[in-house]
């Protein structure tokens, strides 16, 4: 008995270094992800803190379309708890234009936080994370078979980030999802789900986002991924997001471990640049640009009014000046009559 719990042991430390076990917090934590997967390691990382004072607006870059979000077909959708997320699997009649190449979804899952406990989002905007958020994956399918072919590859993957806020209503579009997690309580565990329309899990205005080169947000972090972070937000309930934190299990059964905080913290941007297709009002100016602005302008106006001044009292002067010659020279013209 105690030996065959020592190999168990040991099995289950081997397949922890041979790089196939990852968690977000302790021993196989984030900061421990590149020690088995050195990808994660590396520069070009996702998520990332967008800092919209610093972003390059983009006129030129196309709007993104999604087609057949509204319908995907009428065969139910897989939704699987994989001990890291809820995975719900989608049709290539989904599929993304206004990108380099036709790109076809694959799958969409969610990250979130832990009640009582701020964050959940990945991407953070100007430093801020909401509560949730949405990732729907697709790939090159001009260039590759499947997603796990161009999943390795250079933009092989387009990924949508949907940042996801409590508003003062239930979303019925996340419903669609969040109704079936107490069928995959468990790691492992799946379920089908009728298909219903993907689009309205996506925020308004799908003109305003971001766009940059990144990874994959978990291990093996491959850096093949074009990623779109729209600007604007979709809002689910307190009761949704409480529902979400609370239904699923990372592990397949005793001693049950709540599947919460399963999102990577934002990495550095290094050498990239994150395009905007639109002008976010933060960066025409920041706080600190527009103090710097009206004092600049006020100093402007001060020393206008000063050099004004100096040139008015000189050409005063100047008149006072000749009027006096004139005295003195009538005055001399007089003593000489
Ligand atoms: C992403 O990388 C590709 C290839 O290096 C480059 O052509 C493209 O401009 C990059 N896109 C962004 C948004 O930086």
């Amino acid at each position: 008995m105690l030996f065959l719990a020592l190999l168990l042991e040991v099995i289950w430390i081997l397949a922890a270094d041979g790089g196939h076990h990852w968690t977000y917090e302790g021993p196989h934590g984030q900061d421990h992800w590149p020690a088995s997967y050195p990808e994660c390691g590396r520069d070009a990382q996702s998520p990332i803190d967008i800092q919209t004072d610093s972003v390059t607006f983009d006129p030129e870059l196309p709007a993104l379309q999604p087609h057949g979000y509204d319908q995907p077909g009428t065969e139910p959708l897989d939704l699987h708890n994989n001990g890291h997320t809820v995975q719900l699997s989608l049709p290539p009649t989904l599929y993304l234009s206004g990108l380099p190449g036709k790109y076809v979804a694959a799958q969409l899952h969610l990250h979130w936080g832990q009640k009582a406990s701020p964050g959940g989002s990945e991407h953070q905007i100007n430093s801020e994370a909401t509560a949730a958020e949405l990732h729907i994956v697709h790939y090159d399918s001009d260039s590759y078979e499947s997603l796990s072919e161009a999943a390795p590859r250079p933009q092989g993957l387009a990924v949508l980030g949907v940042l996801i806020e409590v508003g003062d209503t239930e979303n019925p579009a996340y419903e669609h999802i969040l109704q079936h997690l107490h069928e995959i309580r468990h790691k492992g565990q799946k379920t089908s789900v009728p298909p219903f329309n993907v689009g309205e899990l996506l925020p308004p205005q799908l003109e305003h986002f971001f766009r940059y080169n990144g990874s994959l947000t978990t291990p093996p972090c491959y850096q093949s991924v074009l990623w779109t972070v729209f600007s604007r937000r979709a809002q689910i309930s307190a009761e949704q997001l409480e529902r979400l934190q609370e239904a699923l299990f990372s592990t397949e059964e005793e001693p049950s471990e709540l599947l919460a905080q399963n999102f990577r913290s934002p990495k550095p941007l290094n050498q990239r640049v994150v395009l905007a297709s639109f002008m976010p009002a933060a960066s025409l100016y920041s706080t600190g640009e527009m103090l710097t602005i009206g004092v600049g302008i006020l100093v402007g106006c001060l020393c206008l009014l000063l050099a004004v001044y100096f040139i008015v009292r000189k050409i005063r002067k100047k008149r006072l000046g000749n009027r006096k010659s004139v005295v003195f020279t009538s005055a001399r013209s007089t003593a000489e009559a």
